[in-house]
């Protein structure tokens, strides 16, 4: 008989296993109004990245503890297949895994986490548990060795491999500040152990709350095995409770989504100065310049140019695209070989096919532009639909609102539409049409004509001399006066000087 493939074995192996997320408190030292683990980093908020982190080990369930703004976080944890219990009110970590044992049902063994350190990766949660189950411990710790412990509490070890107790920081005492091995809050619990222990854990601390924390000196003093596993990277269990810390999470999540692109192929320009959301792709021979931000589900083909300060969210780029700086680009469509910018904006829902050329101060809003169509510069397309090889002149508007409804505009093939002109929608311009520039259109121009709607040109032979000589002529009679006066004056005053 031949042996089950990796990932059978690994899909099953955790079906004693139970994820349990403890999310339920406030977050006071945030000063927000927002729950903690809703707060972002990195692209996410802080407890969707932990289920993603934990959803991999293919527990038999994903338990998270809400409390603080349960709803809010119930939208954000349910749909990705976890299951919420109520901590209300929210009496300590200890509490909130006392709060979930019902819901565990018959799992062996618990992975515990908490919802604000969000790095967490699966590997590492692979290993803890392995570590834990080898070792047939009671409860497995991933401890971080730091330069700077503070904010967290520190494990005490009582030989190589084993663990005493965790100390607060609130409680440490002498010489246990200068322990730099933290608790994460990431443990691996078996089950059967650590409820009686849990059940010994009185609320001695100026919260009065249950820490979860003290069921580790618990199990120890009863002389069950506790062990600490030290994460390899310690980046990985920073908790967020200040704005600092938030900041400072997500500097290593964008740090490590860069480093993926690279790896991917893709050129970043200054990288530290581009921010790129989690599920975004580029393809090989990319290039990103210094400023852009790549958001949402942007998805960008291969040796395309983004270039500085361009935003684009949740848009498709083909291959061989280039973005000029400056962009805004949101929810669009850009097939192969598109140029945008610079300083384009593209609101949602528009698709510019092959080769379309979209330059300076031009909006588009929900509109479909053919292969090889043109609109250069200072132009709006609102509910447009245009297409093959059309140039749209500068100062092209679509007026398509009239203050309650949205109006299309269908324009053809190898149109021209002339600098300057309003198109009034509803209204079609026919395939080789030219509009005049300068024109306001209210009605269809055919296939093939010219569209022209503006007041005739007169010219006047002679005019601009005839008006400059009235002109003149007219300023003549409010000097001469005073000339006259001063001249009058001046034939009195002398005759007496001479006397
Ligand atoms: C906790 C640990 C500390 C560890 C640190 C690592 C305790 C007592 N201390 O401290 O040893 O170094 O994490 O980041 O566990 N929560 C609930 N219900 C509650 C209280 C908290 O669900 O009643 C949740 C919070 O929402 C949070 C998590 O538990 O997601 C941890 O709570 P937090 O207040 O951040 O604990 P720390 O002070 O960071
Ligand atoms: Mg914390």
């Amino acid at each position: 008989m031949g042996s089950a493939p990796a990932e059978w074995a690994d899909a099953m192996s955790n079906q004693d296993l139970a994820i349990v997320i403890l999310a339920a408190g406030k977050g006071t030292r945030l000063k927000s109004n927002l729950a903690k683990v809703l707060h972002r980093a990195g692209g996410r908020t802080l407890v969707e990245h932990i289920v993603r982190a934990a959803e991999s080990l293919k527990a038999r369930q994903t338990v998270v503890v809400v409390g603080h703004q349960a709803d809010q976080v119930a939208a954000v944890v349910e749909p990705l297949g976890a299951v919420t219990v109520l901590q209300q009110p929210q009496h300590g970590t200890g509490h909130a895994m006392q709060v979930a044992k019902r819901a565990l049902g018959r799992a062996k063994f618990a992975v515990v986490l908490p919802g604000d350190a969000p790095l967490i990766r699966t590997e590492t949660l692979k290993a803890l548990i392995a570590v834990h189950r080898n070792g047939n411990a009671a409860a497995t710790i991933l401890s971080a060795v730091v330069s700077d412990p503070s904010g967290y509490g520190r494990v005490l070890r009582k030989s190589e491999t084993a663990v005493s107790a965790i100390v607060e920081e609130s409680q440490l005492a002498g010489e246990q500040s200068e322990i730099n091995e933290i608790n994460s809050a990431i443990y691996c619990f078996t089950l059967e152990k650590l409820w009686p222990a849990l059940a010994q854990v009185k609320p001695n601390n100026k919260h009065r709350e249950l820490y979860l924390t003290d069921a580790i000196g618990v199990l120890s003093a009863k002389g069950e095995p506790v062990l600490a596993q030290v994460a390899a990277d310690s980046r990985e269990v920073l908790g967020c409770n200040t704005r600092a810390d938030l900041a400072e999470v997500d500097r290593v999540f964008r740090e490590w989504k860069r480093s993926q692109l690279m790896d991917a192929g893709v050129t970043i320009q200054l990288p530290e100065t581009v921010l790129i959301d989690p599920d975004v792709t580029a393809g090989e021979d990319t290039v990103i310049e210094p400023g852009v931000q790549l958001l949402g589900k942007t998805k960008i083909g291969a040796r395309c140019t983004i270039r500085t300060g361009s935003v684009l969210t949740d848009a498709v780029l083909g291959d061989d695209v280039t973005v000029e700086p400056h962009c805004v680009v949101a929810q669009s469509r850009l097939d192969d070989r598109v140029i945008i910018g610079p300083f384009a904006r593209l609101r949602p829902d528009n698709h510019l096919k092959a080769g379309v050329r979209i330059g300076n101060f031009v909006e588009l809003k929900k509109s479909t532009v053919g292969e090889g169509t043109k609109a250069m510069h200072l132009t709006y397309l609102g509910d447009a639909k245009i297409g093959t090889k059309s140039n749209i002149g500068a100062g092209t508007i679509t007026c398509n609102y009239d203050g309650f409804h949205k109006y299309p505009t269908t324009i053809g093939n190898k149109v021209f539409i002339g600098s300057d002109s309003a198109l009034v929608a509803p209204v079609r311009i026919g395939d080789g049409a030219y509009v005049a520039a300068g024109s306001t259109i209210t009605d269809n121009v055919p296939a093939g004509a010219l569209g022209i709607a503006r007041g005739r040109q007169a010219n006047k032979p002679g005019w601009a001399a005839k008006k400059r000589r009235e002109l003149a002529a007219a300023e003549k009679p409010k000097k001469s006066p005073r000339r006259k006066t001063k001249r009058k004056s001046k034939p009195r005053r002398s005759p007496r000087k001479r006397t």
